[in-house]
């Protein structure tokens, strides 16, 4: 008995030290997941701004309550990753962190609090799979959607985002906060 759980205990091990990535492997998946990032990001907001201007905020929140997910989704399915957005404060609650991307959004927090700017990172996740995460900051373009309610982000506004996002907890962010982060997955 005691044999099997060493060779079980040196398997796990082998399998845990084969799954190290090397410098180089790091730097590859961090210009893929940073290549990604942007081409999402483009795609949502180029689309998010041709909403606004033609129906305003209404438009704009009804197009990224229909759009964004599948967008992450086509985008996903394309490069094939999985494609998240995540957050401490989730307007989406389908959007919700899991224990790995809590971590990381905590430790950008914390670089944040202490002037460090907060970089993307590749890590191998708890399926063995190599995982990107990168920082989103709040633009002042954000505090709309996203602001203080009052203040940047209208009462009006802020209840049709409601009407659509009951649960919503992402308002009252300033210009510079963590947002969220992007948590890309490779196959
Ligand atoms: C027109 C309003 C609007 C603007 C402007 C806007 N957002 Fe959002 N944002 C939303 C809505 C609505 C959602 C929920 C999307 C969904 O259903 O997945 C959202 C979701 C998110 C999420 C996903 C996590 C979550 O909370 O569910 C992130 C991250 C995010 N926004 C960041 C930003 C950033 C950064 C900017 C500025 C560059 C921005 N948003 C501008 C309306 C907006």
């Amino acid at each position: 008995m005691k044999e099997v759980t060493f060779i079980l205990f040196l398997s796990v091990l082998f399998f845990s030290c084969s799954k190290q990535l090397t410098k180089k492997e790091s730097e590859l998946f961090k210009e893929r997941g940073n290549q990604i990032v942007q081409k999402t990001a483009e795609e949502l907001s180029g689309n998010l701004m041709s909403k606004m201007k033609e129906g305003g905020i209404p438009l704009a929140v009804e197009y990224c309550n229909t759009a964004a997910l599948p967008l992450t989704s086509k985008v996903s399915e394309a490069e094939k990753v999985t494609i998240k957005r995540t957050s401490l404060k989730t307007r989406n609650s389908l959007n919700e962190p899991n224990e790995e991307e809590l971590k990381v959004l905590k430790k950008y927090t914390s670089q944040l609090k202490k002037d460090v700017s907060p970089e993307a990172i590749v890590e191998i996740d708890h399926s063995g799979k190599p995982h990107y995460y990168a920082p989103i900051l709040v633009e002042k373009k954000c505090l709309m959607c996203h602001g203080t309610i009052g203040k940047e982000l209208s009462k009006q506004a802020d209840s049709v985002i409601k009407s659509f996002y009951p649960n919503d907890l992402a308002t009252g962010f300033s210009d510079g906060d963590l947002r969220g982060i992007w948590s890309i997955s490779f196959p």
